[in-house]
């Protein structure tokens, strides 16, 4: 089952870009930019990434991300997650920054995407791994905000392909967002949002129906409702689930009681990710590991996990006919 799943092709469809800067990069940047770190190693680091909850882990990660100024800086944090890609056999990945988190601290905007686009179109050219980019606005924020944000992204619409909605669930409600949405909506945006992480069914319902969102971030607690799971069935809008960040976080106990291989069995359009891979442990293959290790899948079902993700991804249709191809070539030589 290892073999099989490190070699499956893999798209990826929930990351955080800042949540894939590992301890060493961390510190590699804070002595090149002279910042100081409330931690003396990376082990330290390490020990720190113990979370109770989304808002533990997100006081962390948003400090973590405080060495990051330069263009250089942002290319780095991306082209180790590319490398990162490579060796998981990820072929195509959708990937969500947090303008805020630098705009907040003086960093322009267009340093961010300027070094995020270079490294994923260096990666296209020599790891042959294609990519999209997606804008998340954070839900703590105010409305206000999003829209100053929405604005800096106009410039850099060749660039981003959707926007997102991330950050702390409990007190942010989808509808907060409407008014911004519909307005990325019409400047061509596509639109994701996080909702029924630790929040509840409810927010998946309001993401869909207010947000009018093209899937679901984690999307899990839709559990809770029936109609919503008959529903989500039907229109097939797919779940960008992150096993390991969702145990990590306390949404579920243990990996044996994740809920993802009941939803994939109800025929829902779920997906496997890393969401923020250096602080939960683990990138693509590990998330495929940890779930298969715990849950009885089949090597079928977990393919299938690749092809969902195919349809749910922002790639064109001749693009998405290839990598089904891929995918399916796989599965019949195994
Ligand atoms: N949820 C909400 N916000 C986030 C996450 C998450 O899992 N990761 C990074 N920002
Ligand atoms: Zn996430």
């Amino acid at each position: 089952m290892e073999v099989f799943i490190q070699q499956l092709p893999k798209i990826e469809l929930h990351l955080h870009i800042e949540g894939s800067l590992e301890p060493e990069l961390m510190f590699e940047l804070a002595k090149r930019n002279q910042i100081e770190l409330p931690y003396k190693s990376t082990n330290e680091i390490r020990a720190a990434y113990q979370f109770d909850n989304l808002q533990s882990f997100l006081d962390i990660y948003y400090q973590g991300a405080n060495v990051l100024l330069h263009e250089q800086d942002f290319y780095d944090l991306t082209w180790a997650y590319l490398l990162k890609c490579k060796i998981d056999n990820v072929v195509h990945t959708e990937i969500f920054f947090d303008p805020q988190t630098h705009t907040e601290r003086d960093i322009s905007f267009d340093i961010v995407v300027g070094g995020i686009h270079k490294a994923l179109k260096r990666a296209e050219h020599e790891l042959g791994i294609t990519s999209n980019l997606i804008m998340c606005f954070l839900r703590h924020l105010s409305e206000d905000d999003a829209f100053s944000t929405l604005e800096l992204a106009l410039k850099h619409k060749d660039k981003i392909i959707a926007v997102g909605l991330d950050s702390s669930e409990q007190g942010h409600p989808p509808k907060k967002f409407e008014r911004v949405f519909k307005q990325a909506q019409e400047h061509g945006f596509l639109a994701v949002a996080h909702a029924g992480e630790e929040g509840p069914a409810q927010n998946i319902i309001d993401a869909i129906e207010d947000l009018k969102v093209d899937r679901v971030d984690h999307g899990v607690r839709c559990i809770d409702s029936e109609s919503l799971m008959v529903s989500l069935a039907e229109s097939k809008m797919p779940l960008t689930i992150c096993p390991l960040s969702n145990t990590k976080l306390k949404v579920f106990e243990s990996m044996s009681q994740h809920n993802i291989l009941q939803l994939l069995r109800r025929g829902l359009q779920v997906t496997i990710n890393s969401d923020d891979p250096a602080y939960f442990g683990g990138y693509m293959t590990d998330n495929f590991l940890a779930v298969a290790s715990a849950l009885p899948f089949s090597k079928r079902e977990l393919a299938q996990l690749s092809l969902n993700a195919i349809d749910a991804s922002f790639i064109e249709k001749q693009h998405k006919i290839q990598l089904k191809q891929k995918v399916n070539d796989y599965l019949a030589q195994v």
